[in-house]
C-alpha cells in the first residue's frame, strides 16, 4: 500500500483525509452506476431483480437491509452511519411512513447534495464521524451501515459507538465485504487484490467476519446473525467492467477530462472485481444484532 511507510496512526489520519477528498470528487460520478445515488453493490433475487437492471439490485440491497432492521409500525429514529448521498435513507422514508432518518458521513459535497435529495422528506445528512458521533446515548431506534465501516477498517469503535447510540431493544444491519480468513493467510493473488482494493478505496483495512462477531458479543448484542449472501452481490459487481466502459466511453465522446479521483475510484471498483473472484479470501456479508435490553 502506498503510505506503508508511514506509522499506523499517521496512516489512519491521512487515510481519513485522502477518503474525504476521495468523495468530495469522486461523488458525482456514482450517478453513472446508479440513478437514485447508491454506492454500493446490489442484490439480486431470482425472478425477482433484473440482472440487467442495475437499480434494481441497488434498490433491492436497500430493501434487503431495512427489512433485517424490523421497523414497525410505531415511530422509529434511523440512522444511516457512512450514509453517502442518502440512497438508503430516501428508500427507507419511500417505503416507512414513521420513520425519521439521520445520516452521517465526513463529506461536505455529500452533506450538502444529498441534503438536497431529501428536501422535503423527514431525514437530515450531518457532517459526522461514525466512530465518535455527537448523539445521544440510547437514542435511535434502528442503525445501518452499508459498505461504510470499511473505511475505518472495521475498526471496534465504529461497532461501539453503533452500540452507545442504540437504544435497549434497537437493531442494526452492517452490509459490507469482510475477509474469509486472516490477511497474512491469503494466498498471493488474494493479498495483491487486497492491497490494491484497500489502496484504491481508501479502506484503512478489512477485518474478518469472525472478529466483527465476536466484537459484538463482547459490547453485548444478542441475536447476531451472519449471512453470506456473496452469490446475490456477486450479479451487481459483474457490472464493473461495463460501467466502467461506459463511463469512459461517455467521457471521452463529451470531450471531458476524467478528474484523477475518478481514476482511482474506477480501478478501485475493478480490484473489488478481483477480490471478488478469490472466494475463499473475501466474502459479502450482512451481519445484524439487537442490543439487548
Ligand atoms: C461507499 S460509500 C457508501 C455510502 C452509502 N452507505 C451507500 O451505500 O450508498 C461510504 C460512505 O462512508 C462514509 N464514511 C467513511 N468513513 C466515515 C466516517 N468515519 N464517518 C462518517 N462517514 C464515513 C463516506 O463519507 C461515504 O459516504
Amino acid at each position: 500500500m502506498k503510505t506503508q511507510s508511514i506509522p499506523y496512526t499517521n496512516y489512519k489520519e491521512q487515510n481519513r483525509i485522502d477518503m474525504v477528498d476521495f468523495y468530495n470528487e469522486a461523488t458525482e460520478d456514482y450517478e453513472f452506476w446508479s440513478n437514485d445515488y447508491n454506492m454500493h453493490f446490489g442484490y439480486f433475487i431470482p425472478f425477482k431483480t433484473n440482472p440487467f437492471k442495475r437499480d434494481s439490485m441497488l434498490n433491492q440491497m436497500n430493501r434487503q437491509v431495512i427489512k433485517r432492521l424490523h421497523i414497525g409500525k410505531t415511530k422509529n429514529r434511523l440512522v444511516d452511519l457512512g450514509c453517502g448521498m442518502g440512497a438508503t435513507m430516501r428508500y427507507a422514508l419511500k417505503h416507512y411512513k414513521n420513520v425519521m432518518a439521520y445520516g452521517v458521513t465526513l463529506s461536505n459535497f455529500q452533506v450538502q447534495k444529498g441534503n438536497e435529495l431529501l428536501k422535503g422528506k423527514n431525514g437530515i445528512i450531518l457532517k459526522e464521524n461514525y466512530n465518535n458521533t455527537s448523539f445521544q446515548s440510547n437514542s435511535f431506534d434502528s442503525a445501518l451501515a452499508i459498505e461504510s465501516f470499511c473505511h475505518s477498517g472495521h475498526d471496534y469503535n465504529s461497532l461501539k459507538e453503533m452500540h452507545r447510540i442504540l437504544k435497549p431493544g434497537g437493531r442494526f444491519v452492517i452490509a459490507d465485504a469482510f475477509l474469509k480468513k486472516d490477511k497474512t493467510k491469503l494466498c498471493k493473488g488474494g493479498k495483491y487484490a487486497y492491497n490494491k482494493l484497500c489502496s484504491h478505496w481508501n479502506l484503512e483495512k478489512l477485518e474478518t467476519h469472525q472478529f466483527i462477531k465476536a466484537k459484538l458479543e463482547e459490547l453485548g448484542f444478542i441475536g447476531i446473525k451472519v449471512e453470506d449472501v456473496s452469490f446475490r452481490v456477486a450479479p451487481s459487481v459483474l457490472h464493473v467492467p461495463f460501467a466502467i466502459t461506459g463511463f469512459i466511453l461517455k467521457k471521452l465522446f463529451g470531450f471531458n477530462t476524467i478528474k484523477r479521483e475518478s481514476f482511482h475510484n474506477l480501478k478501485g471498483s475493478f480490484y473489488a472485481l478481483l477480490s471478488g473472484l478469490h472466494m475463499k479470501s473475501f466474502g459479502y456479508y450482512m451481519i445484524s444484532a439487537t442490543k439487548s435490553s
